[in-house]
């Protein structure tokens, strides 16, 4: 029996240092429940009392260095295992990486920032106004009754014969009146729909970029000293501004503003069609009844209000032809700015 021991120990260890040992199996093998070893204590029964301790001491011994090895034997295993896959696996951080491609802002976007960052540089601040407005803003409180004419040039998209989108940003002007109490000076940006059809110069969605301010004592000169800086600023230092007179139901007087072209300076080229002047925005001093209308007493505080096209502007300094452009979402117009 001592000798069917000491080969059972001889050849487990052997089959467990092989280099293509299944550890698994030989466990069961030798250790298992039917494993030699347990077969080997199992006949223990029919030695002498004498030899019994002796053999019982030596089978403990096989099977604690057949699970020594087997252990052993594991971790060795283990740790070549973890050797290989951090071999595998190695990253050089050092090296450079993939790029992925990043957009940019959309060109109507920067226009939009650059002006904010005008006016704001002069002391405006921003308000927000709805897309969705009220006939009551965008047309009645602003002069403009129900069937005036001045509603045919801004026909717009009705929700409800109450509620539509916003043909102007001038409803603004209206909703920051009723709640702020003058000096207001406030630019408000944002998208105006009209139901044009689509052509080069029309979209049913555009963006303006609308300025008011009251206070006690605002003329005409303030309008025209502040939309020359703002002019100088957007289109370089040498522009100069024109008024013509004009007609908007909420400004009185009122006009439409001109900038001489930046691209020839006023001589006349394929930009300003000729003209030496581009026209940039409607403006005027807010009439009497648009500040009754908003609780603001016409005898004590005056002030004035513009509206400029965000499209317009972008289109002139870029010399972009076709408005469609600015809503294509084509890389290839995209890119380019
Ligand atoms: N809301 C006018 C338009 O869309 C522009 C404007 C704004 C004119 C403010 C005067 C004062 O045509």
């Amino acid at each position: 029996m001592k000798e069917k021991l000491s080969k059972i120990r001889v050849e487990a260890l052997e089959q467990i240092n092989a280099p293509d040992a299944n550890l698994e199996e030989i466990k069961v093998k030798y250790l298992g429940k039917k494993g030699e070893l347990t077969a080997v204590l199992r006949g223990m029964g029919a030695l002498s009392a004498e030899e019994r301790p002796i053999v019982g001491q030596l089978a403990n011994e096989v099977r604690e260095s057949i699970e020594a090895a087997l252990n052993e034997k594991k971790s060795e295993l283990q740790a070549k295992a973890l050797q290989e896959q951090l071999k595998a696996e190695k990253l050089d951080v050092t090296m450079p990486g993939t790029p992925s491609p990043v957009g940019h802002i959309h060109p109507l976007t920067r226009a939009q920032r650059e002006l904010e960052d005008i006016f704001i540089g002069m002391g405006f601040s921003i308000a927000e106004g709805p897309e969705v407005e009220l006939d009551y803003y965008n047309f009645q409180a602003l002069n403009i009754p129900e069937n005036h004419p001045a509603r045919d040039t801004q026909d717009t998209f009705y929700i409800t014969d109450n509620i539509l989108l916003r043909s102007q940003t001038s409803p603004v002007q209206v909703r920051v009146m009723e709640h702020q109490k003058p000096p207001i000076r406030i630019i408000s940006p944002g998208r105006v729909y009209r139901s044009d059809a689509l052509d080069a110069t029309h979209s049913p969605l555009f963006h303006q970029l609308e300025g008011l301010v009251i206070d006690k004592g605002i003329t005409m000169g303030d309008l025209k000293g502040t939309l020359e800086v703002f002019a100088k600023k957007m289109f370089g230092e040498e522009t100069k501004i024109r008024f013509r007179p004009h007609h908007f139901p909420f400004t009185e007087p009122s006009a439409e503003v001109d900038v001489s072209c930046f691209v020839c300076g006023g001589k006349g080229c394929r930009l300003c069609k000729g003209e030496g002047w581009i026209e940039i925005l409607g403006a005027g001093m807010v009439h009497p009844f648009v500040l009754s209308n908003c609780g603001i007493d016409p005898e004590e505080y005056s002030g004035f209000a513009f509206g400029l096209g965000i499209e317009r502007i972008t289109m002139a300094r870029y010399g972009i032809d076709d408005i469609r452009l600015f809503y294509e979402n084509d890389e290839r117009f995209l890119e380019q700015f």
